[in-house]
C-alpha cells in the first residue's frame, strides 16, 4: 500500500516526466528521470549488478537497437566517435601485403575507416545478423579493381580463419561486449600474423575525479535514459552500457590481460580524458601460434 506522500511524490515525478516528453527534449526528460532516480539507489545499482553477458542476450540487445545504432553512436558520443575510430585506423602502419579483419564490427564503420586508410583486404565480422546487414547496406559502390571490405557472420570466440592470417585484428568497443574476453582475445591473437597488432578500442572511466563524477553522471543516468528513449529497447541497451564498463577491466588490468592472451609490448593511449582507451598489443614470433607453426618455426630455425 502507498503512502499519501509516495502517491504525492509518484504523480509529482510521472508529471515532469510527461512534460518533458511532450517538449520532446530528451535532455530534459532524462534529466528528470536522473532527478527522481535518488542518489541512494546508485551505489546498490553499481555494486549489486552484474552484467548478463550470454551471447543470446547480447544478439538479442543488439538485434533490437540495430535499426537506430548509427545516429545514437554519433549522438551519445557528440561525433566523437569519428575521432577514435581516426586514431585507431592510424594507430599502426599498415603494410599492403595482407588483410585486417575487425571483429564484432557492428554496421562496420571501423572496417570501412580502415579501408578507406589503406589498399588492403578488409574483413568484417559479427554475430548479429542486423547489424551486419546494416555493414552491408554501407558498402561503396564498385571501384576498379578494388574489393570492398567483406562482412560476415562469426563468433569472436571462434572465428572462421587460418592461424597467423591478417595484420591488423582490432576490436572497437566490442570485447567487453564479448562472453569470454580472454577467448575473444585469444582467437584474435591466434589469426594474427607473427609481428602484427591487435588493437583494442574500449569505453574506460576518466582518471581525473572532477570530469570522472561528471561523466559518471552522464553516462549513468543521462545517457541509458537518451538510448532507452530513442532506441526503444527491452533489454535495457543503454543501462547495460555503464554497467558492463564499470565492471570491465581497465588500463593495467587489461593489457595484462592480453599479454596473458599471447601479445608483447603492450601499450594503451587514454583518448579525450579517458572516456575511451586504445590499446595496442603486438603478436610474439612464436606465443600463440599453433603447434603446427611453431614447430615449422624452431625446425626452420634449425
Ligand atoms: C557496441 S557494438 C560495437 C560495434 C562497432 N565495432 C562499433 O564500433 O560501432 C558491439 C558489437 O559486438 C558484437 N558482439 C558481441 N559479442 C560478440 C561475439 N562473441 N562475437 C561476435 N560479435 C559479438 C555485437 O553483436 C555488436 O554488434
Amino acid at each position: 500500500m502507498q503512502t499519501p506522500t509516495s502517491e504525492n511524490r509518484h504523480t509529482k515525478k510521472e508529471t515532469a516526466l510527461i512534460e518533458a516528453e511532450s517538449l520532446s527534449s530528451c535532455y530534459s526528460f532524462c534529466i528528470a528521470r536522473a532527478y527522481f532516480d535518488p542518489p541512494s539507489n546508485w551505489y546498490h545499482r553499481e555494486t549489486v549488478m552484474s552484467v548478463d553477458k550470454s551471447e543470446k542476450r547480447i544478439q538479442q540487445m543488439f538485434g533490437e537497437i540495430s535499426p537506430r545504432y548509427d545516429f545514437l553512436n554519433h549522438f551519445l558520443s557528440g561525433g566523437t566517435d569519428y575521432y577514435w575510430r581516426w586514431r585507431t585506423v592510424r594507430a599502426v602502419k599498415l603494410r599492403d601485403d595482407a588483410p585486417i579483419l575487425d571483429v564484432c564490427t557492428g554496421t562496420g564503420d571501423l572496417a570501412f575507416a580502415f579501408w578507406k586508410r589503406g589498399n588492403v583486404p578488409v574483413i568484417g565480422t559479427d554475430f548479429t545478423h542486423e547489424m551486419l546487414e546494416l555493414a552491408n547496406q554501407k558498402l561503396p559502390e564498385p571501384e576498379g579493381s578494388r574489393l570492398a571490405p567483406t562482412f560476415l557472420e562469426a563468433d569472436t570466440q571462434n572465428l572462421p580463419f587460418d592461424d597467423d592470417r591478417f595484420q591488423i585484428v582490432s576490436v572497437a568497443f566490442g570485447l567487453r561486449n564479448v562472453t569470454d574476453t580472454k577467448k575473444g582475445l585469444q582467437e584474435m591473437v591466434r589469426v594474427c600474423q607473427p609481428g602484427g597488432h591487435v588493437l583494442v578500442l574500449e569505453f574506460s572511466m576518466p582518471t581525473n575525479p572532477v570530469i570522472r563524477g561528471s561523466y559518471k553522471f552522464y553516462f549513468r543516468h543521462i545517457l541509458p535514459r537518451i538510448g532507452q528513449l530513442l532506441a526503444r529497447n527491452r533489454q535495457s541497451a543503454y543501462n547495460y552500457l555503464p554497467d558492463s564498463v564499470s565492471e570491465f577491466p581497465q588500463g593495467t588490468e587489461l593489457a595484462e590481460i592480453m599479454q596473458s592472451c599471447g601479445m608483447e609490448e603492450v601499450t594503451w593511449k587514454p583518448l579525450t580524458f579517458g572516456i575511451a582507451t586504445l590499446y595496442c598489443g603486438r603478436k610474439g614470433s612464436v606465443v600463440g601460434q599453433s603447434d603446427t607453426a611453431v614447430r615449422d618455426v624452431i625446425t626452420s630455425t634449425g
